[in-house]
Formats: structure tokens, C-alpha cells, sequence
């Protein structure tokens, strides 16, 4: 008979043998983008498809929100298999082997399954050994994900955080309902973030700033993570969760798909962004003219509209893929992010402004400064955002 704790417990764990680092170590020169990547489902879905069965039409659609067509996941893409084709290629970009990673953080709403966590998923998949937790921020989740991953960086507790944000909003959203069907799509994308060690020459020991203006380290330079709680009713699942399961009732009640009160959600996003923008700035001491792109959550062009003038940013420094993807959750702004650093539009230095908001009302911003080199990371391009590729 074998022994259980020699057997199973003792034995060394297959990949464990990632170099975690002290955080002296860590904090050095800030936290880099090492690489990133995406992936959308391959069904792309227009507004006269939709106007097939909806009483909608594409001008209305257009008009109202911007969008001209998202992508809906068929069998086999689902938020854990979209989420792992994005990492991949994050990964692989980055030069980064999956036994390097120490934390893969999964910002998203609708995940593979109630348990485990679909970060689990993703580094069992991916053969990670890492630390894995799924964040829900709704369409604020990125930006909650990359706050997190930077302080978690800065302070040595993660030295390579893998971050994605991923979501099947086809999953629970009511197809039936033209006030929802027409706003939302499915995707993911991800970032390999790398604590970028002590800059070179520096030979102090002291701790360098991840944060604030004058660092000048790539990384964090400020944030903004608020809540609107007035707005808690929104936009809301009713059951499915702990305080309403699923039962047969709510399953023909409906009570598993989105119910949102868009008029509302409109006037506060658009003020809530607009002030959350105005703190991050403030706190890091930069002005609008400060950022060079500005990459706000896709999830209607009218906001985005209503918003610049009130940041002062134009429309040609802000990235937009909603006319393509529409509302894609927490994949939303990495997917924007991604186009823009695929096109070559960023250079080191730059600061670049995310800003997402979502149900909760969770409101969050993020001055990042851009350090990585080049459109597309280490290991070169990978084209244009498409369809998930071999990963299911
Ligand atoms: N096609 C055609 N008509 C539609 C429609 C559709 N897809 N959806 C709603 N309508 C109708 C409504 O029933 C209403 O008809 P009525 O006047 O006969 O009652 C009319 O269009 C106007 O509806 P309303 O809700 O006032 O339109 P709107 O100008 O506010 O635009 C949204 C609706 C949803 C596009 C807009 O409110 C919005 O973008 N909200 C933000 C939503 C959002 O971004 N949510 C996610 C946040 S993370």
C-alpha cells in the first residue's frame, strides 16, 4: 500500500518551477506590456441578420449605438475557449512560456462554468501551475484586472501576471429581446504583464514609483475604481445566483438573461466616465493633451461621443472596434487596446487612458504609460483580430 502524503502529496508537481521574485525585485522598473493577443468567434452577425427575426432595423441600430455587427460564439467558443486562444497569443508574443506565469486573473461576467474559476481553466489548459482568480467588474473588468495586476506586480507578489478579460454575453442575453440583442457580442483578448526589474544603471536599492506622473516607468500611473450604487438596478441577472438559483420558474421566467434600463445606464455612464476620467488625469498631474490614445468601453458610440467633448480628448486619438464587435463586456477594451497596439499606434512612452464602466454601476480608470516596442511584442504580429483559431 502506498503512502497517500508521499504519493500525492510529497511528489514534485509537474511545471512548479516558476522563479517568483522578491519584491525588491519586482517593483524595479515598473510593469510592462510584454504581449497581448484576442480572439472572437468566427459566426460574425449583422444588424439585417438581426432584423431577420427582431422588429429592429440596421439604421436604428446605427443611429442609436454605432454598431454594425458582433460576433456570436457557435459550439465550442465559449468564454474559457476564447479566453485561452487570447492568452495563447498573448503568451506567445510576449515570449513568455505559460511555467513563467505566477497569476492569470480572467475579468469576466459569464464565466465557462459556476465552478472553478475560468482563470483555473485557463492555466490548466495553458499546463500553469499560476496562482488563478476570476474578477467580475462587468464591463469594468479590465480595468479592475489591470490595477490589480500592477499593484500586485509592484509589490512582489506576482513578477508575470497573465490578464484577460473575456465574455459570452450571447449567453444571457435574451435573443428575443430587441432592447439588449442588438448591443452586445463575444469575445476575449489578454495582456502578459512583466514586472520590468530595476531600470538599468540604477544600482539603488530604493523602491522605485510604479505610480504617479513622474515616474516614468512603464506601468500604472494612475487610477480611478468607483462605484455608482444608485445605479445598482440596471442592469441586472435576476437568477442564477446564490440569492435566486436556477429552477425551472426562472428558466421560463426569463430571469437569466440581462434586463437593463438603457436610458438610465446612458446618462449616468456618460457622467461617471467623464469624472472618473478628470480624477485619473488629475492625480497622475496630466491634462488631456497628455494621453495619446484614449481606449474608452465599446459599448456605444453615442456615449463615447458624449464624452470626449467633456474630456477634451478627440475622436482621433481614441481607438473604436464597437462598430464591429459591439458591447463585448470585459473583453472590450483589451480587444480596442489590441487593434490600436496591432496598428502600430503606440510608441514607448506614450500614456494611454483605458476607461471602463459597467453593472454595479462599477466605474473604472487607468493612466498606463506604454513601454513596449514595436506593434506587436517579441515575437512579431499576428494580424488582424479574428476568429479563434485551433485553441477549441
Ligand atoms: N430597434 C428598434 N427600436 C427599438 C430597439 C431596437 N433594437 N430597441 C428599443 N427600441 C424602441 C423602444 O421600444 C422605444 O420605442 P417606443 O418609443 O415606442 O417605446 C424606442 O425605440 C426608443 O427607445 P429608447 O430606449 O428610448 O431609445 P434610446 O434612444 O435610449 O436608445 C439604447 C436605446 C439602449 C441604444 C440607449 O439607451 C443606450 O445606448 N443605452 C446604454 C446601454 C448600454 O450601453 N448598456 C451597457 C452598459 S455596459
Amino acid at each position: 500500500m502506498t503512502d497517500l502524503v508521499t504519493d500525492l502529496v510529497d511528489r514534485p508537481t509537474v511545471g512548479a518551477t516558476h522563479g517568483r521574485t522578491t519584491a525588491a525585485a519586482a517593483v524595479g522598473g515598473g510593469v510592462l506590456i510584454a504581449g497581448w493577443g484576442h480572439a472572437v468567434p468566427e459566426r460574425r452577425v449583422t444588424n439585417h441578420d438581426l432584423a431577420r427575426h427582431l422588429d429592429t432595423s440596421d439604421d436604428w441600430i446605427v443611429e442609436r449605438t454605432g454598431i454594425h455587427e458582433r460576433r456570436l460564439a457557435g459550439p465550442g467558443e465559449s468564454t474559457g475557449p476564447l479566453a485561452i486562444a487570447a492568452a495563447r497569443m498573448a503568451l506567445d508574443r510576449a515570449a513568455v512560456t505559460p511555467t513563467e506565469v505566477d497569476l492569470v486573473i480572467v475579468a469576466t461576467s459569464t464565466p465557462e462554468r459556476p465552478l472553478p474559476a475560468t482563470a483555473a481553466l485557463v492555466a490548466a489548459e495553458l499546463g500553469a501551475t499560476a496562482g488563478a482568480f476570476d474578477l467580475n467588474a462587468a464591463c469594468a473588468g479590465f480595468v479592475y484586472g489591470l490595477a490589480s495586476a500592477a499593484a500586485l506586480v509592484g509589490q512582489g507578489v506576482a513578477r508575470t501576471v497573465l490578464l484577460v478579460g473575456a465574455d459570452t454575453m450571447s449567453s444571457i442575453i435574451d435573443p428575443d429581446d430587441r432592447s439588449t440583442a442588438v448591443l452586445f457580442g463575444d469575445g476575449a483578448a489578454a495582456c502578459v504583464l512583466v514586472g520590468a526589474g530595476p531600470p538599468e544603471g540604477n544600482g539603488s536599492t530604493e523602491p522605485v514609483r510604479t505610480t504617479g506622473a513622474g515616474a516614468g516607468a512603464p506601468g500604472l500611473v494612475a487610477a480611478d475604481l468607483v462605484g455608482d450604487p444608485a445605479g445598482v438596478d440596471l442592469l441586472v441577472v435576476p437568477a442564477g445566483g446564490s440569492g435566486r438559483p436556477a429552477s425551472a420558474e426562472t428558466v421560463a421566467g426569463h430571469e437569466h438573461f440581462l434586463r437593463m434600463d438603457g436610458r438610465e445606464v446612458f446618462r449616468r455612464a456618460v457622467r461617471a466616465v467623464a469624472a472618473s476620467v478628470g480624477r485619473t488625469l488629475a492625480q497622475a498631474g496630466c491634462t488631456a493633451d497628455d494621453v495619446a490614445l484614449f481606449v474608452p468601453h465599446q459599448a456605444n458610440a453615442r456615449i463615447v461621443d458624449a464624452v470626449l467633448p467633456r474630456i477634451g480628448i478627440p475622436a482621433e486619438r481614441t481607438s473604436s472596434t464597437v462598430h464591429r464587435f459591439g458591447n463585448t463586456s470585459a473583453a472590450s477594451i483589451p480587444l480596442a487596446l489590441a487593434e490600436a497596439a496591432d496598428a502600430g499606434t503606440l510608441e514607448p512612452g506614450d500614456l494611454v487612458l483605458l476607461c471602463g464602466f459597467g453593472a454595479g454601476l462599477t466605474v473604472g480608470s487607468a493612466l498606463w504609460r506604454w513601454n513596449t516596442p514595436g506593434p506587436a511584442g517579441p515575437n512579431g504580429p499576428a494580424g488582424p483580430i479574428g476568429p479563434v483559431e485551433g485553441a477549441l
